[in-house]
């Protein structure tokens, strides 16, 4: 069975202070810590970099499950690596001619490859990263287009959320974009396991009843199926 991971979104956070926000939300019972990183270029905002994540380092053990928005993933595996990312996520959409390589230098630098889906990208171009001698090990499907936080969740994306779970039963399924208390049911059911959740986790009164909440709805879905 794979596990519920909770991963809020940093992006959402305090930038200014960023290594107490990552500290709350391990405080409030995150599994995960979401970076998405974005180059003003895949998508049009700018958030963090490769030194974000070194000074963030110094200040948690947590798992930093690291979101790459950008063109060029390949020039960022290095950088990141040495950084002390934990999971390295790209995206299909610009790695149809490298994603080999991409997979091998990833885990050559100790870190867990994902491999990321716009909604508008079919499922079925995942499938061959899947099916490799060196896969993929997570897949992360949007649930908005990415870019920005606070956006609407897309419900229609399930049906890939479906398909990989039928396909992959052990496979790490994470959702992206507009999950949180009345939507993670959705998502849960359809067979995803990692939940990042931004604006519903941050924007809580209480964040730690909100990450139990998404914790609990993918462990009763995992029950119940
Ligand atoms: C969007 C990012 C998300 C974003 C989610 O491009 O990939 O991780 O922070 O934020 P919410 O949960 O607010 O939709
Ligand atoms: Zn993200």
């Amino acid at each position: 069975m794979v596990q519920p991971k909770i991963a809020p979104s940093m992006l959402s956070s305090d930038f200014a202070n960023l290594a107490s926000e990552a500290e709350r939300m391990i405080r409030c019972g995150a599994d995960w810590l979401h970076m998405d990183i974005m180059d003003g270029h895949f998508v049009p905002n700018l958030t963090i970099g490769a030194p974000v994540i070194e000074s963030l380092r110094k200040h948690t053990k947590a798992y930093l499950d690291c979101h790459l928005m950008v063109t060029n993933p390949i020039d960022y595996v290095e950088p990141f690596g040495k950084a002390g990312a934990s999971g390295f996520t790209f995206h299909v959409e610009v790695s149809k001619d490298n994603w080999q390589e991409l997979v091998q230098k990833i885990k050559a630098k100790g870190m867990k490859p994902g491999i990321s889906l716009k909604p508008g990208t079919p499922v079925e171009e995942v499938f061959p990263l899947l099916e490799c001698e060196n896969p993929v090990e997570m897949v992360l499907i949007m649930t908005v287009e990415p870019g920005f936080g606070g956006q609407k969740f897309m419900p229609e994306m399930m049906d890939k959320v479906r398909v990989l779970r039928k396909k992959y039963p052990s496979l790490d399924i994470e959702v992206d974009g507009g999950l949180g208390p009345s939507t993670i049911d959705l998502a849960a059911s359809a067979g995803a396991n990692c939940i990042v959740a931004g604006s519903s986790v941050f924007g809580a009164p209480d964040p730690a009843h909100v990450i139990s909440l998404l914790y609990k709805s993918v462990e009763n879905a995992q029950k119940s199926s």
